[in-house]
């Protein structure tokens, strides 16, 4: 399953973030990449430490847990701090699946990649090139949000980003291990949640829009591991 999740920023929140990347010390992204992942990498990255990403990780992790459709669609039980990238002159990332867990920076915990997650920081109109890529179910996606938006899409998928041969894309990225590990199962409790939650706009009073409920919970109770 792969859901667009727009507006994840406000305009405000996009251009306070914008700025302080467009100002931020980029390196060399092959330094956080595994030996394969390396051989196709070509961007730059903000140092996973460095305070600008903690800082603006940090508040992209207070947006996620505000918003609705992000907890209906990826069901989080755990986030890796999100990390940032740029993309230009030429960069890409060519076809990889990313690590299947990943180690927490400064603990001792790890989390598996269930979810892959990227928030776009540019406009489509600012750079060309730059689509990312997912090899899909149904044959390959290409996406390309505009700027506050997030994509989010299987960690088992084969995924690339194409060259970006004008301008500059700059995006963040990260991982969420969910309360449901398996895609299709995440899949149907997303459409039966989004179904409810229509129901529960057109006809609340409906009494099959709590048995539904029920239904829903006790998919979860079954399917989730904590
Ligand atoms: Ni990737």
């Amino acid at each position: 399953m792969i859901v667009d999740i727009p507006d994840l920023l406000t305009q405000e929140q996009l251009q306070q973030c914008r700025q302080a990347l467009m100002q931020a010390e980029w390196v060399d992204g092959r330094q956080t990449a595994g030996h394969a992942a390396a051989r196709a990498k070509h961007n730059q990255q903000l140092p996973p430490a460095s305070p600008l990403a903690v800082q603006l990780g940090e508040f992209i992790l207070k947006t996620l847990g505000n918003h609705p459709l992000f907890m209906s669609a990826a069901l989080p039980l755990k986030v890796l701090p999100p990390q940032f990238n740029r993309y230009q002159d030429g960069g890409d990332y060519g076809n990889h699946v990313d690590s299947a867990v990943f180690s927490v920076p400064d603990s001792p915990h790890r989390i598996r990649s269930d979810l892959s997650a990227t928030v776009f920081f540019s406009e489509p109109g600012e750079y060309d090139g730059g689509e990312l890529v997912i090899e899909d179910t149904y044959g390959p996606r290409s996406v390309k949000l505009p700027a506050g938006h997030m994509v989010l899409y299987p960690g088992s998928s084969l995924h690339r980003v194409t060259p970006v041969t004008r301008g500059a894309r700059l995006a963040s990225f990260f991982w969420i291990q969910s309360l449901v590990r398996e895609d299709s199962r995440r899949s149907l409790l997303f459409e039966l949640d989004q179904s409810i939650q229509q129901l529960a706009q057109t006809d609340p009073e409906h009494p099959s829009r709590v048995r539904l409920m029920g239904v829903y919970h006790n998919l979860l109770r079954q399917w989730s591991d904590t």
